[in-house]
């Protein structure tokens, strides 16, 4: 398939895996395996803003990560900081705009000013929008909005009648994005993980053996090759069974 007869996804989600076995596998710490991740998340945002996909959301730290050793959070709060402030003139040249999701009040100051800054830098941009999920839970999603249209069927501000899909999707932190078309899924674990999980309900869903670490451009490519073979059917039958 050549680059012309793929079909970009308009909005590509990672889950990044296999950063500490990668580090293993060459006998070094695990923090090296993130920093090489670091590295993949640089090359695939480059290639997914030449290629015009307009939307990457990367699974960059869960709620379930807190409970990893603390020198590894640490580590990874401190690669974030780096790479956001860092990444901003290369971002910026390549025109990318900025967003996070996820329970932010809960990531160190240090790393919140950053991003905060970061994303103001870029806020005027046209081109992908860099999703981090950031202390990102599915289900911790799903519970903050819940809480919100509980507050407003409360104070009389929302209908209990006018709650529907549309009016959760609106009180998720991805309000304003519209659902994956694909999720990658690197080092070969079949699993969601807790992440983006009302927004999946019809995403196409590709898992790679290769760790993160390894995963480039050409990687990214074999993943949209796959993608592009896929029919997509959002529960009606094929066009070529109508009958
Ligand atoms: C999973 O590998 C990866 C993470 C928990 C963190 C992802 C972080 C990065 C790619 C680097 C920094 C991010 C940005 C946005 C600059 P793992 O440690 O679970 O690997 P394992 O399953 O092989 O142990």
């Amino acid at each position: 398939m050549t680059q012309n007869t793929l079909k970009i996804p308009q909005h590509i989600a990672i889950i990044m895996d296999g950063n500490g076995r990668w580090a293993r596998q060459r006998g070094l710490p695990r923090i090296e395996g993130h920093r090489a991740g670091a590295e993949s998340v640089r090359a695939v945002v480059r290639a997914c803003g030449e290629l015009g996909v307009r939307y990457l959301t990367l699974y960059a730290f869960s709620m379930e990560n807190w409970r990893r050793p603390k020198a590894e959070v640490n580590a990874l709060m401190r690669l974030l900081e780096f790479y956001l402030q860092q990444e901003i003139p290369e971002l910026d040249r390549n025109n990318v705009r900025l967003r996070a999701i996820g329970r932010l009040h809960e990531l160190p100051l240090a790393a919140q000013r950053q991003l905060e800054k970061s994303i103001a830098a870029l806020d005027d941009n046209t081109g992908l929008t860099l999703v981090l999920a950031l202390s990102y839970g599915g289900r911790a999603e799903l519970v903050d909005a819940m809480r919100e249209i509980a507050r407003k069927v409360k104070t009389g501000s929302l209908d209990i009648a006018d709650i529907n899909e549309e009016a959760i999707a609106r009180h998720l932190y991805t309000r304003d994005l519209p659902d994956p078309d694909l999720l990658i899924r690197t080092s070969g674990e079949m699993r969601v993980s807790n992440f983006l999980l009302w927004q999946i309900s019809y995403t196409e869903i590709y898992v790679t053996e290769t760790l993160w670490p390894d995963f480039r451009k050409p990687q990214l490519l074999e993943a949209i090759a796959a993608y592009s073979k896929r029919q997509r059917r959002f529960g009606r039958v094929a066009t070529s069974d109508e009958s």
